[in-house]
């Protein structure tokens, strides 16, 4: 990958759109040199992130965090050479706060700033060049978090074109639900994968909403209805472990069929618009789930596509990925001149400009 000639210094990256509090150093390059993520567990007892908590915790946990990583990489803030903040989508209390610092960073140093787009820097992080996946564009991603579950051809930056999205829940969230109801612990994916391993997958045929259907859109709270309806059918506080654990299973299983289903016809549409594209790229908490990634393996197989996953922790919310999506705009061309862009809770990739 070519080098950013423009940058004459490392690029700070802050990610602070929902529940993770983080920050990450990229040499011009691409180059990893430090990177840090605070999960915020204050959440855990209200079963789901709380905004406002969030927002407080950002505000507190932030200038250390970045502090420690610059610490680390035995920088100060007059060397960096720019500096990239998630400015949307997402919860707007954590967005003032991590884009306001970086904001207030670049205004002390004199340093160019970048307004990410969190969906952006989803979609970039495959071409992140110390993973070695190697995705040119343009690629099919398939972004299945706790806030968003979508399928987006990524062509170049700040060009994608989205295929289709959920219509009701995220995926993540229908697994958080699906869990609080079997009182599983939050956030639910982990636990409820964890119990669905002692399960039969097979022993309930819950519903594959949308499965069959034109397009790639998703929906998810049928399913949940048809688990709540066959939780509600045991008596208060006496669900069988081993009913528990069946229900996790097939639960599961649907989802991994239906997310399976749609990423087929997303490959389908996809092929459409590029008709020599073949690689998928998957991101988002819920990528983690094995069920999920085999159903994925077996349907690009079948289309003939290839698979590729970032690990785990670049999966799911980071700085690293931030950083990298503020230098693929600045070698695409970007000024670093975002200072008056605000911080937006809504904001679409069809929206971002090439
Ligand atoms: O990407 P992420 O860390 O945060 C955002 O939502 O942006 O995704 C978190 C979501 C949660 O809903 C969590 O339950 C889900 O990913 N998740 C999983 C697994 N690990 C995390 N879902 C299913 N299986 C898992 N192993
Ligand atoms: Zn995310």
């Amino acid at each position: 990958m070519a080098l950013v000639s423009s940058l004459c210094g490392p690029i700070l990256g802050i990610e602070s759109s929902c529940d993770d509090t983080a920050a990450a150093l990229l040499g011009p390059d691409g180059r990893i040199i430090a990177e840090s993520v605070a999960r915020q567990a204050d959440h855990d007892a209200f079963g789901g992130v709380v905004p406002e908590i969030a927002a407080r915790a950002h505000l507190a946990v932030l200038p250390a965090l970045v502090a420690r990583t610059m610490a680390e990489a035995g920088l100060n803030f007059s060397d960096l050479g720019a500096i990239a903040a998630t400015t949307g989508p997402g919860l707007i209390g954590g967005l003032i706060v991590g884009s306001g610092y970086g904001k207030g960073v670049a205004i002390a140093y004199g340093k160019p700033f970048l307004a990410i787009n969190h969906l952006e820097a989803h979609a970039l992080t495959a071409r992140l060049p110390s993973l070695g996946l190697g995705a040119e564009f343009p690629y099919l991603l398939l972004l299945v978090s706790g806030g968003h579950c979508q399928c987006i051809a990524v062509e170049g930056v700040g060009q994608h074109t989205r295929l289709g999205g959920t219509i009701d829940d995220a995926a993540g969230e229908a697994f958080d639900k699906v869990a609080k109801l079997l009182g599983l612990g939050w956030p639910g994916g982990p636990a409820l994968e964890a119990l669905a391993a002692q399960g039969n997958p097979t022993a309930y045929r819950f519903p594959r909403p949308l499965a069959g259907r034109v397009g790639c859109d998703f929906s998810f709270s049928g399913l949940k209805t048809a688990v709540a309806t066959v939780i509600a059918a045991f008596p208060p506080g006496a669900l069988p472990h081993g009913a528990a654990a069946d229900i996790a299973a097939s639960f599961q299983q649907a989802v991994a069929d239906t997310i399976a289903d749609r990423a087929a016809h997303a490959m389908a549409m996809f092929r459409e618009l590029h008709p020599t594209g073949d690689l998928l790229v998957v991101a988002g908490g819920v990528a983690a789930n094995a069920t999920l990634r085999a159903a994925l393996l077996a349907a690009c197989d079948k289309a003939r596509f290839r698979f590729a996953a970032p690990p785990l922790k670049y999966c799911t919310d980071n700085a690293t990925m931030v950083a990298w999506a503020g230098l693929e705009r600045l070698r695409a061309g970007a000024s670093g001149a975002d200072l008056d862009i605000a911080p937006r809770p809504r904001w679409p990739l069809a929206e971002l400009t090439p």
